[in-house]
């Protein structure tokens, strides 16, 4: 029964997988498009504002963050006041039409139509946004689908007991208050999620080099110890 559920679930993470890798595009390809962007941004060491406000960092980055040195319109200093944060579903629908995130935004572009060439440029824009923590698409439920696992490795029952015993290793970084300043919280995810994370990592998916080598220490059933572990915390 386990099993089978298991065997759903990974159907379903495969299938938002081929969404998303599409959401995400080719880098290469994406340093052509911001052609169309360059007349009034600029991205990569040393950016300043110019017409536009220079987009280093932009993912994760709440919406008009720079209002202390750079004039934004009205609409879109208050889409930040409400909480727009820019993800990529919200940088992507941005890009499409301005108009349509902000209403009366500065950004005097008509937007653009092509769904690869927005998700290729929003490839290459993610490169300079290289403060994981500061990315939405490095969290679990984005990123896992990249990494391929069996169906055996999601089956393994894991071990709290030997999770926690496991834990203090990890407990020097992160906390288990569930506190998320810097470093991510690892408590209450989902088993499953937590699995694929671990694995992104000692698959080298996710580039983070200290979690590499802490994942990359780990065997499968230890990952699913540690999974069980921390869920219920
Ligand atoms: C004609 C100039 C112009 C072009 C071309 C342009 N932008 Fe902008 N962009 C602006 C301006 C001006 C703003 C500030 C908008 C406001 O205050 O409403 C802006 C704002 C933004 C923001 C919000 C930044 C923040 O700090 O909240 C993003 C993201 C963005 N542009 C991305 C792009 C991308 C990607 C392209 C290329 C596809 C592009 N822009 C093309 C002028 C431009
Ligand atoms: C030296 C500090 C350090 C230690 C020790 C450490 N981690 Fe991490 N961990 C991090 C950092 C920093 C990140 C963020 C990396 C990134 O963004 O890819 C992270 C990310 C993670 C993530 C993904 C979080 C997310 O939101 O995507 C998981 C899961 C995780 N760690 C689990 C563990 C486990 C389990 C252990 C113990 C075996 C452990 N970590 C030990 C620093 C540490």
């Amino acid at each position: 029964m386990k099993f089978k559920n298991t065997v759903l679930t990974l159907v379903f993470l495969l299938g938002s997988a081929s969404v998303h890798a599409a959401e995400l595009g080719d880098p290469e390809k994406g340093a052509k498009v911001f052609a169309k962007c360059k007349s009034c941004h600029q991205v990569g060491e040393g950016a300043v504002h110019r017409v536009g406000p220079h987009l280093n960092g932009v993912f994760g980055r709440k919406a008009a963050a720079f209002a202390e040195d750079y004039k934004y319109s009205k609409g879109l200093l208050r889409e930040g006041a409400d909480g727009l944060v820019w993800t990529s579903d919200k940088l992507d629908a941005y890009i499409e039409n301005p108009k349509a995130l902000v209403s009366k935004t500065r950004m005097n572009f008509r937007g653009l139509s092509d769904p690869e060439q927005r998700a290729d440029l929003l490839a290459y824009l993610r490169l300079f946004s290289d403060n994981p923590a500061n990315i939405p698409e490095a969290l679990p439920t984005a990123n896992a689908p990249e990494v391929a696992l069996s169906p055996e490795i999601l089956a393994i029952v894991g071990d709290p007991a030997y999770g926690e015993y496991l834990s203090s290793e990890c407990t020097t970084c992160h906390t288990t208050s569930g506190s998320d300043t810097g470093i991510p919280s690892i408590t209450n995810w989902p088993a499953e999620d937590f699995v694929i994370a671990m694995h992104a990592y000692k698959q080298k998916v996710r580039p983070h080099p200290v979690m590499q080598m802490m994942a990359g220490r780990l065997s499968d059933e230890e990952i699913a110890a540690l999974a069980a572990y921390f869920q219920d915390l």
